[in-house]
């Protein structure tokens, strides 16, 4: 998760509940007895996982062992070796620090580090260690946490990290009026890790995200190439690359719809409005023309139009069809399942969840930030964040200065909607072109001969499209993600 529905999208909302997000009173049946104590261990039949001897441990050190996280409440398994906690931004200023976990490959090591960033603005990345690409993950839904067989420790040195200031366990007052200032603040977060876990000084890296984490990778990812980090590659799923309110939501909307019937069990007679609205603003054309290959040129700037608010009226007709509606994952039906991450009893909320991970005590924990992680306000989407989108200069430096940046998209996120990235995509320079020359054909085949979805790459950059797929790609997907990530780390060359 997430992309937080923008302020003037709840606006054009209004009137719609507060979201799937914002759910409370979440505490499992499950939470509810693991967190009552020792005496529920018998009855789940769970026996306290063994604590690890750090004999074998990589990067067991005198500056990394207060950081060792030996167990946690309610993972019947061993952790491994696994380090959490927070670093000083810059060590002049002990008060802004940022959340870590680095959990090393499992298996042989690996001289390389993947970083991984949720969104938001302001969303914890422990939604991807806890629900996506970590060891264990405790899904929404489930009675109990369990080992993902897809986890990315099987490839790779991962390191989570909550940021900005504002986010999770971070520490400090929100201060950042640009990605600029975000990607200055990672940067030297980074340098203050690597020299508490030395031996990453040199290692390869690889920086990856989700959502909003699609303007954070791009800029952070510019500024280590700036700095003549090892930067060797990077992925971003269901990504704000572009002028997302408009062209991954507004453009896209009424297609979508229509490309939906089925999953979203809609009667082709409600999108008839939609459908007008759609023509009505031109976005029938704008589609037409751009999202070609090659594209005949520039898209114009995004204009914005409070009577074009197509996105709006298609959430509308969804919800009419399904009161469990899910803007991420829109073949989700009733009942929702209850979540591990939000609500009171959130897992990382908890007291002894925290103690575990060496998180401050006092912070106030949820999934996505209550306050806003930028100072300032304004910025091409209205967020307080003044940085121009990626795909205007960051993004693009990104993949000339690796040439292994994988975009990928779900096809059941409506918030990001795989047609809206495609159209960003096609506004984009890179290598010396403008957008994809080719339109994205080859199939991407599973175990089986099953279909996956849609890969494409041309000049240093791989697009993705994953069919039945939401907005969190390696949570929804894991299999498919599992790909993006040999492909990034440059152990395949196709999905
Ligand atoms: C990851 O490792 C686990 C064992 O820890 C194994 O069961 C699983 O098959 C591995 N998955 C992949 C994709 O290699
Ligand atoms: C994406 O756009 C194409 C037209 O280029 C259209 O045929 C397709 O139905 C759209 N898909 C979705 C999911 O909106
Ligand atoms: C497309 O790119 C041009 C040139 O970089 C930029 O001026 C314009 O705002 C972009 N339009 C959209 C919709 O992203």
């Amino acid at each position: 998760m997430f992309l937080r529905a923008t302020a003037a999208l709840l606006g054009l909302l209004a009137g719609a509940s507060a979201g799937p997000m914002e759910t409370s009173g979440l505490l499992s049946d499950a939470a509810r007895l693991f967190a009552s104590g020792p005496g529920m261990d018998s009855r789940l039949g769970l026996a306290p996982a063994p604590v690890e001897d750090t004999a074998n441990f990589r990067f067991y050190s005198e500056l990394t062992a207060p950081f060792r996280v030996t167990s946690l409440p309610d993972i019947p398994f061993p952790v491994g070796e696994l380090y959490s906690g927070n670093l000083p931004i810059s060590a002049s200023d002990p008060s802004r620090t940022l959340f870590f976990v680095f959990q090393p490959r499992v298996g042989e090591p690996v001289d390389e580090i993947t970083i991984w960033l949720n969104g938001g603005p302001g969303c914890s990345s422990l939604e991807g260690f806890f629900h996506e690409n970590g060891r264990f993950v405790w899904p929404d839904g489930a009675t109990a946490s369990r080992i993902n067989e897809y986890s990315w420790t099987n490839a790779t040195n991962m390191l989570w990290v909550e940021q900005p200031v504002g986010t999770g366990y971070s520490t400090g007052t929100p201060r950042a009026k640009s990605q600029d200032d975000i990607a200055a603040d990672f940067l030297s977060f980074f340098r203050t890790f690597t020299r508490t876990f030395p031996s990453t000084t040199t290692y390869k890296i690889y920086l990856t995200g989700e959502s909003y984490a699609g303007r954070y990778v791009p800029y952070i990812g510019s500024a280590f190439l700036a700095a003549g980090l090892p930067l060797a590659g990077a992925l971003i799923y269901d990504p704000t690359i572009g002028a997302f309110d408009i062209t991954q939501e507004q453009i896209p909307a009424a297609p979508f719809l229509r490309a939906n019937v089925g999953p979203m069990r809609l009667s082709p007679s409600a999108l008839e409005d939609v459908d007008k609205l759609h023509q009505t603003c031109g976005y029938d054309k704008y589609m037409d023309r751009y999202l070609s290959f090659p594209p005949p040129g520039p898209q114009p700037p995004a204009a914005r139009n409070m009577r074009c608010d197509v996105f709006s009226r298609a959430q509308r007709v969804a919800r009419q069809a399904n009161s469990c509606f899910n803007v991420y994952d829109v073949s989700e039906r009733c009942p929702t399942p209850r979540s591990t991450m939000k609500g009171q009893g959130a897992y990382f909320a908890r007291a002894d969840v925290k103690r575990a991970l060496h998180a401050p005590p006092n912070t106030k924990w949820s999934l996505c930030s209550t306050r806003r992680v930028f100072s300032g306000f304004g910025g091409p989407q209205r967020e307080g964040d003044l940085s121009p989108d990626p795909i205007a200069g960051a993004l693009p430096r990104v993949v000339d200065g690796t040439r292994r940046v994988l975009v990928a998209n779900g096809d059941y996120d409506m918030i990001i909607m795989s047609n809206g990235t495609l159209l960003a995509l096609q506004n984009m320079t890179w290598g010396g072109a403008l957008g994809f020359q080719e339109r994205p054909r080859a199939r991407i085949l599973g175990e089986g001969g099953k279909e996956l979805g849609v890969q494409h790459q041309e000049r240093g950059l791989m697009w993705s499209q994953g069919y039945a797929t939401g907005h969190m790609g390696p949570g929804m997907n894991p299999a498919l993600s599992w790909r993006h990530l040999m492909w990034v780390l440059g152990r395949a060359e196709t999905l």
